[in-house]
């Protein structure tokens, strides 16, 4: 049987082919159509079970078998990894990926999806960052699949793979708990989503299930914008300030690495009077002397589902309104080192 096309559409709902690509495509408010005619169309969708969202996409772009994926920082490694398994897993579909960071900068994210629109990318994978949820609602709007992944923004109705960061906080605190340590320092990165903050929630957590008092003054944020050399020597400042630190959770991988630079220059021991654990993994921390125990974030699992919910948004199989929600939350591991 020949598949129905949008002209069956058309014929059947008396109106034209325009008509029914705009309310397809999300436009028909803004190119006012009424409201009436708009539930009139999309009852004859249902009923025929066309598939709007590749016919709408196919319509609007063609199709070009490219994916723009946006993180914070490419050359981070947890970021790195990630994309490089979502760029194997896509190839083996038929998809390649274009890649670029928003270095937590807002017009410079707003000004990527611009140009991954103009490329006429298919989907979108985004770490996000706050201020970018308009153009993402414009985008489910449009009917482009998107998946945020690592962190996702208040308010935001769209697919994600984000990480239970709470329990891996909780998980390395304990760690150090049970390792004796009493004066735990947290240093986190500054930078304002929900997912980077459960970390401390995790953190607050654990100290207060095994009864120890929280002290702000040995909690530290260190600012997205810094430098290398700049958050070295602000650690420098904070272990040097309180040298009651018996151990300190890092929130970030970056951050780890710099906080073993200042030890360094610090000539300050890791041994068992003083004990690191690092949130994120990192070759680094398996061949430093001392090895750094960690909390690995499961990146293969992140890229499979990131794929499997992207592709499945690509496809035709699923109207597109049942595509819109999938939410998927995954554990993280304490590597005991
Ligand atoms: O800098 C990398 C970190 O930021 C990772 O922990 C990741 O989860 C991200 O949000």
């Amino acid at each position: 049987m020949k598949p129905l096309s949008i002209k069956d559409i058309a014929k059947k709902a008396n109106v034209s082919i325009t008509t029914v690509s705009f309310i397809l495509n999300g436009k028909a408010e803004k190119m006012r159509i009424s409201q009436e005619m708009i539930a009139k169309v999309e009852k004859i969708i249902k009923e025929l079970g066309f598939k709007p969202n590749q016919v709408a996409r196919s319509l609007r772009t063609g199709n070009t078998k490219t994916i723009g994926l946006i993180v914070e920082d490419i050359s981070n490694p947890f970021f790195a990894s990630i994309a490089r398994l979502i760029e194997d897993k896509a190839y083996k579909h038929g998809y390649k990926i274009i890649y670029s960071s928003t270095e937590n900068n807002l017009d410079k994210a707003r000004g990527l999806i611009k140009m991954f629109k103009s490329r006429q990318v298919d989907g979108y994978i985004i770490a996000p960052m706050v201020g970018m949820e308009e153009d993402i609602r414009e985008l489910l709007t449009d009917r482009t699949p998107v998946v945020v992944f690592d962190r996702n923004l208040p308010g935001l109705e769209v697919s994600s793979v984000l990480i239970d960061n709470v329990e891996g906080a909780f998980l390395a605190t304990q760690f150090l708990i049970q390792k004796g340590k009493k004066n735990i320092a947290f240093v986190n990165v500054d930078v304002e989503v929900k997912q980077i903050k459960d970390r401390f929630t995790g953190y607050e957590k654990a100290l207060k299930a095994s009864k120890i008092k929280a002290d702000p003054n040995i909690c530290k944020l260190i600012p997205f914008s810094n430098t290398a050399e700049e958050t070295t020597n602000d650690l420098i400042d904070f272990f040097t300030a309180n040298p009651q630190i018996d151990a300190v959770l890092f929130g970030t991988n970056y951050l780890a690495v710099r906080g073993l630079f200042c030890f360094k220059e610090m000539n300050k021991k890791i041994d068992k009077d003083f004990k690191v654990i690092a949130y994120d993994d990192h070759d680094i921390f398996q061949l430093h002397s001392p090895s750094i125990s960690a909390v690995e974030q499961p990146t293969e699992e992140i890229a499979d589902q990131v794929i499997s919910l992207i592709l499945k948004g690509l496809t035709i199989s699923e109207s597109f309104e049942e595509q819109q929600l999938n939410k998927v939350v995954l554990s993280s591991r304490l590597i005991e080192r």
